[in-house]
């Protein structure tokens, strides 16, 4: 495995690959590497002759007032993962390189997808996580790229932004991986002390909750919305940021559930910040 700071440098393998006929396969992160991101990696293994891993703290996606200081890093533990999940290439830019001091180019995506749930309550992080993602793709030139569906809205805003500017990758989106108890895998999980981890569980356990009404013939969203909230009330230090379902595609809101129904939770527990989805017609993975 080989290890890149420098974007030109970046940029020549992956141009050099493609020129060369490998399929390129790549994994964006911002590092922290958890059973999560080993699926993404284990996936592109499988599909791409090379396989390439980022990993950058981006700063303009996150707002003022969030853990940009306090993200959880671990270079030296992140190696030896990407090493053992058989990654070629390991981009580990700083952060002056990504964003110059004369740098001035942003990427919005608008109409809907971006204004809504994280974007409502993170104003500017969807500018910040296109904008990043648009340039690594430019950086590492990626034939396809495999991101969460942990960030539902984070995929469909990839998904539009890549659609709209015509960029030559293909996205893939993979599964939620979770904790044997349910509870989505997330760099920010470190945060939470051993009563605000038992609390956290109601996120999963709200999403079951609501995945079984709809299962036994709910079909109204206020019904299943109700159950939920219920759940994540019970627990003293949770705070709801938002709780929604939307249909799948667009992300507005829905009033009745069907195929397309989607269940978005985003939670303050103390002051770390939690969110998860579940397709409300798909059967709950695991016990
Ligand atoms: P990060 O939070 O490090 O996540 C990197 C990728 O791992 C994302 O595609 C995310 O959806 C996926 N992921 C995280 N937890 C997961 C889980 N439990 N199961 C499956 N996939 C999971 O998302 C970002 O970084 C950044 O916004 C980034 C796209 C790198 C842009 O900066």
């Amino acid at each position: 495995m080989q290890i890149i700071d420098d974007i030109k440098q970046m940029q020549t393998l992956g141009l050099e690959a493609r020129a060369a006929g490998q399929t390129l396969a790549f994994v964006p992160t911002m590092g922290y590497l958890h059973s999560g991101h080993l699926s993404l990696l284990e996936e592109g293994r499988r599909r791409g002759d090379r396989l390439a891993l980022s990993i950058f703290v981006n700063p303009t996606q996150f707002g003022p007032h969030e853990d940009l200081d306090k993200y959880p890093r671990d270079f030296s533990r992140d190696e030896a993962l990407a090493r053992s999940a058989g990654v070629d290439w390991l981009f580990y830019p700083r952060a002056d390189d990504i964003y110059p001091p004369d740098y001035a180019t942003y990427v919005n995506v608008t109409g809907g997808l971006s204004e809504v749930l994280e974007g409502a309550c993170r104003p500017g992080h969807f500018q910040g996580v296109a904008t990043v993602v648009a340039k690594l793709f430019n950086i590492v030139q990626p034939h396809l790229a495999l991101f969460g569906q942990k960030d539902f809205q984070q995929l469909a805003v990839i998904r539009r932004m890549t659609d709209d500017l015509n960029l030559p990758v293909r996205i893939v989106g993979m599964p939620i991986v979770r904790e044997a108890d349910g509870l989505a895998m997330s760099s920010r999980n470190v945060y939470l002390s051993t009563e605000h981890r038992r609390q956290s569980l109601a996120i999963n356990q709200a999403l079951r909750l609501a995945t079984r009404k709809v299962a036994e013939g709910v079909t109204s969203a206020s019904v299943v919305l109700d159950s939920a909230r219920s759940r994540l009330q019970a627990e003293p230090d949770l705070m709801i940021d938002y709780l929604k379902v939307c249909n799948s595609t667009t992300l507005q809101d829905t009033a009745v559930i069907d195929d397309s129904a989607l269940m978005l939770i985003a939670v303050k527990i103390g002051s770390t910040r939690l969110i998860d989805n579940h397709l409300l017609l798909q059967s709950w993975p695991g016990p």
